[in-house]
């Protein structure tokens, strides 16, 4: 882990029963692999393990944490993630399996790693008609999976696309050629007001009832709004030290109340940053101090997390 990116070498297999082989092998034991869906290739790990999905945004460089999509095999197995009520269900019986993705509020107990949430209350689930991509759900189990780029570069439509941004950073793609669609799924959420549009996509809105759209904002960094996070206790960054009313969160030398890292690796501060803040939530006291997280790798995801924690009061 904390390794530079860029020094693995990316294998890229037909996917056929080898190459799925292949990909749930390495899924299952926490790795990352760029697979077809019907809309455009997804880079996935395992939705249950939090360093597994850390390795996906130091894959793509991202430079803040969005929630990801979680790809299920089924309607019976999103109703062990998330609360679907029947306006959901109707929705899903007409779109899945196929390109429609649905917030809906997390079930207690899921087992979805905080990081595929960015630690939001809600679940995006999305059923893939991808065959390939169902096989490889139904050896692993539910898999979180943005686009497979490089952060900020475009959709890849082909696995030639996915090895020029992802090539030298993930080890293995599944090619099955160009992706039937081209465009990324349509994400709705449903409310107490209705189906909300939160991204445009595959199947057109007005397909799905829609009734409003959120703002261009909200489509494009869900997790950057403050109303979506629960409140927070006063954060403090660069903290070295606390006071008796702070809980402290510890990285590296710095041991605090419980640590990101203990051995300083910003892989594993970010796999622990939401469950870790949901801890300190959950304390009692009346302040949260994070120690120094350096700005590095997945350093810098984590620091931007935490200054708009910090500043969302
Ligand atoms: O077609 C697709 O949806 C592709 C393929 C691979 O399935 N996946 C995809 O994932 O486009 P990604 O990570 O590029 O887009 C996920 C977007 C986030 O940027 C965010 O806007 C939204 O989904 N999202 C995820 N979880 C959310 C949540 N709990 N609340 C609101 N929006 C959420
Ligand atoms: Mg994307």
């Amino acid at each position: 882990m904390d390794r530079p990116t860029g020094d693995l070498t990316t294998l890229t297999l037909p996917a056929d029963a080898y190459g799925i082989a292949s990909a749930i092998d390495l899924l299952q034991a926490g790795e990352v692999v760029a697979l077809p869906t019907e809309t455009v290739y997804g880079l996935a790990a395992r939705a249950d393990s939090a360093a597994a999905v850390a390795k996906v945004y130091a894959a793509k460089g991202r430079p803040s944490f969005n929630p990801l999509i979680v790809h299920v095999a089924d309607l019976r197995q999103a109703n062990t993630l998330v609360r679907i009520d029947s306006r959901a269900q109707r929705l899903i019986e007409q779109h899945w399996p196929g390109p429609l993705t649905l917030v809906l509020p997390l079930k207690p107990g899921a087992k979805i790693a905080g990081l595929v949430r960015a630690g939001l209350p809600t679940l995006a689930v999305r059923c893939p008609a991808h065959p390939v991509m169902q096989a490889v759900i139904a050896g692993v189990g539910p898999l979180a999976a943005p686009s497979a780029n490089a952060s900020g570069r475009l959709s890849p439509t082909r696995a030639e696309h996915v090895e020029a941004t992802l090539g030298g950073r993930i080890p293995l793609i599944l090619d099955d050629g160009p992706s039937e669609t081209g465009l990324e799924s349509t994400i709705v959420s449903v409310t107490a007001h209705g189906v909300m549009l939160l991204r445009p996509g595959a199947i057109p809105a007005a397909a799905l009832g829609v009734v409003a759209a959120n703002d261009s904002n909200a489509i494009t960094a869900p997790g950057q709004l403050p109303s979506h996070y629960a409140p927070f206790q006063p954060l403090r960054l660069d903290a070295r030290t606390a006071s008796r009313h702070e809980y402290h969160l510890g990285f590296g030398p710095v041991r605090g109340d419980l640590s990101l890292s203990a051995s300083g690796n910003v892989d594993e501060a970010a796999a622990r940053l939401f469950d870790l803040l949901h801890e300190a939530q959950a304390s009692g006291r009346s302040g949260i101090a994070v120690a120094p997280i350096p700005e590095r790798g997945l350093g810098v995801a984590i620091n931007d997390r935490l200054r708009r924690a910090a500043a969302d009061r």
